[in-house]
């Protein structure tokens, strides 16, 4: 099954993202750690999205279409993704639509003050990526999966929310217009916990929670 998740920074894409990956089995492909990981690596597309991503800005088009249809054509998405943080705006679906074949489109709604919240709270594990809210970690500051430091992301910081919230409202949700008219989307309420929301995107798939 080929997948989208749709939704605001903070929406719980990330979180979602892992959990149905490990339950379906099918490999995760999140553009902002594709990103994130070129970044530290220095490449040159690390080096064209930094700006972008400390601006809170999208990196343009052209750069990240090709970083997906690359990751798409490699043979672990040959059984099924979840695309998680792409597309996220029209061209970008448009271009997506000529190399993948999408099944269904999970839209996370989660209102603004509550993103907020969650993204000046997020903790994310330098090495495996793992995602915590520091309302749940009782103090901790290693990863309870790989035991390495947690650290907040750079582009978490209250101004870089706010222009990340603005682009995904002028941008991206123009999404839910575009995969409504071809019957793919799906809206999920984001806002009803972790455990709620995972078994109501399962429902949808069509898979045991
Ligand atoms: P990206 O990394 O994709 O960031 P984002 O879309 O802003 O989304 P986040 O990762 O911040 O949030 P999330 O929805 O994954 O939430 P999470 O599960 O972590 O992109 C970063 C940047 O890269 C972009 O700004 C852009 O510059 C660039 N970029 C990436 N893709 C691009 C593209 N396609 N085109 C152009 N540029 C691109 O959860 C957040 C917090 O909430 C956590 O603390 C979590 O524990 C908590 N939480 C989650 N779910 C719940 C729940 N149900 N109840 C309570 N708490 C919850
Ligand atoms: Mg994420």
């Amino acid at each position: 099954m080929n997948i989208i998740f749709l939704g605001p920074p903070g929406a719980g894409k990330g979180t979602q993202a892992q959990r149905i990956c490990d339950a379906l089995n099918i490999p995760q492909i999140s553009t902002g750690d594709m990103l994130r990981r070129a970044m530290k690596e220095g490449t040159e597309t690390g080096l064209k999205a930094k700006s972008y991503i400390d601006a809170g800005q999208l990196v343009p088009d052209e750069v990240i279409i090709d970083l997906v249809k690359e990751r798409l054509a490699q043979d672990d998405c040959k059984n099924g993704y979840i695309l998680d943080g792409f597309p996220r705006t029209v061209p970008q679906a448009e271009a997506l639509s000529a190399f993948a074949d999408i099944d269904s489109v999970i839209e996370l709604a989660v209102e603004d003050q509550v993103l907020v919240d969650r993204l000046s709270g997020r903790r994310v594990c330098v090495n495996c990526g793992a995602t915590y809210h520091i309302s749940t970690l009782n103090g901790k500051t290693v990863c309870e999966k790989c035991g390495e430091s947690l650290i907040q992301r750079n582009d978490d910081n209250a101004e870089t929310v706010l222009s990340r919230l603005q682009v995904y409202h002028a941008q991206t949700a123009p999404l839910i217009g575009y995969y409504t008219e071809k019957g793919l989307l799906h809206a999920v309420k984001g806002d009803q916990g972790i455990d709620n929301t995972f078994a109501a995107i399962m429902d949808i798939l069509g898979a045991k929670a």
